[in-house]
């Protein structure tokens, strides 16, 4: 099932996740990269998970917006599993073959910090899924917007299942972000979410440059 990396060609184009708690600035950092991709007449792809594709946003609104809906941690896996499953296939690989950059708001980190590291999941298994679900599709950078729970917590608008989870799994969440940046420092890049908007998107346009001129 997996594709010769030799074969992929070097004109597939980057893909940059997006990843950090609730409210911490990830869809507002993306819109910036993107209009700053768009003057520069560099293609771009914007999309998101759970979702970006239309399976997927049924999936999105079973996961995140039902309240009344019992999902026990193996069944929300795998809810986030079909979802990327379908995303890699019908949205991601064909926007990378086309030598589109594609900025994804969430991704195979976010199942491992908040199904591992929030609800406790073993990682393993949540690392098998992802590897299933992606076909072996890696990120190029990850750009991990750190900030306190608190701060995350008064701007995000508290409404979802996961927003609705208290302090103590979102600080695992982010505590579990953390680690994974620790252990692929070279992936995963942290960038503060706390400072000020423009400051955090010359920050972001710096790591993200050099990717943009190897194309
Ligand atoms: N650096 C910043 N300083 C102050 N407020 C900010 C900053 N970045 C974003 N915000 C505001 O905080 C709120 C949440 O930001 P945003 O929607 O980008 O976060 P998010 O990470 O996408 O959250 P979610 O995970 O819930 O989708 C928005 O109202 C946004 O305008
Ligand atoms: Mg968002």
């Amino acid at each position: 099932m997996s594709k010769d990396p030799i074969d992929e060609g070097l004109s597939m184009g980057p893909l940059v996740t997006f990843e950090g708690i609730e409210g911490s600035g990830k869809s507002t950092q993306i819109g910036l990269v993107r209009k700053f991709l768009e003057k520069e007449g560099c293609p771009c792809l914007v999309t998101e998970e759970p979702g970006g594709n239309p399976l997927g946003e049924e999936i999105r609104r079973l996961v995140l917006n039902r309240g009344d809906l019992q999902i026990g941690p193996l069944t929300e896996l795998f809810l986030f599993g079909a979802d990327r499953a379908q995303h890699v296939v019908e949205v991601l690989r064909p926007a990378l073959e086309e030598g589109q950059v594609v900025l994804c708001d969430r991704f195979t980190d976010a199942t491992v910090a908040y199904q591992g590291y929030g609800r406790g999941m073993d990682i393993g298994l949540i690392e098998e899924v992802n590897r299933w679900a992606t076909d072996g599709l890696v990120p190029d950078l990850t750009i991990l917007l750190d900030c306190p729970v608190e701060v995350g917590m008064v701007r995000s608008r508290g409404g979802d299942r996961f927003e609705r989870e208290g302090y103590p799994f979102h600080q695992r969440v982010r505590e579990g972000y953390l680690r994974i940046a620790q252990q692929e420092p070279q992936r995963v890049k942290v960038v503060s979410g706390e400072g000020e908007q423009g400051a955090i998107q010359e920050e972001i346009l710096r790591i993200l440059r050099p990717l943009l001129e190897m194309r």
